[in-house]
């Protein structure tokens, strides 16, 4: 499991103050990441159809969980919150480059006359 710089892993041995429990929380997320890569791992390398089953349900669980800490860091942490979205609008100025970029080169392969890209197979959708 993630260690990270080994902030409270074990028995704490006092009350956290705000900001260690908002590491401990940044914490308990990466392990459950780690847990969700884990059982998906086991379930794509085994052919038993129960056992795959259940590992993709713990690991779906798991997700569950990492949702709940990445809330209560929101929380806990109001600054959180603008570093979230300033990911997100980065990943969606990527996404719109790209979407653009892949329009035109769509456009430039129908005028080649080379048949499918993959901007004519998203069109499809
Ligand atoms: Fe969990």
């Amino acid at each position: 499991m993630p260690e990270f710089v080994k902030p409270f892993s074990g028995m704490v041995p006092r009350k956290m103050t705000k900001e260690e429990l908002i590491r401990a929380m940044r914490l308990n997320m990466a392990a459950e990441l780690e847990a969700v890569h884990l059982y998906m791992a086991h379930a794509d390398a085994t052919d038993d159809e129960l056992a795959h089953t259940v590992l993709i349900e713990i690991a779906d669980e798991e997700r569950v969980h990492v949702g709940e800490f990445m809330e209560m860091i929101r929380r806990l942490d109001p600054e959180e919150q603008r570093f979230l979205d300033e990911g997100q609008g980065e990943v969606a100025q990527n996404a719109a480059r790209l979407g653009a970029e892949a329009a035109g080169e769509a456009a430039e392969g129908a005028s080649s006359g080379s048949g499918l890209t993959i901007g004519s197979l998203r069109e499809a959708e």
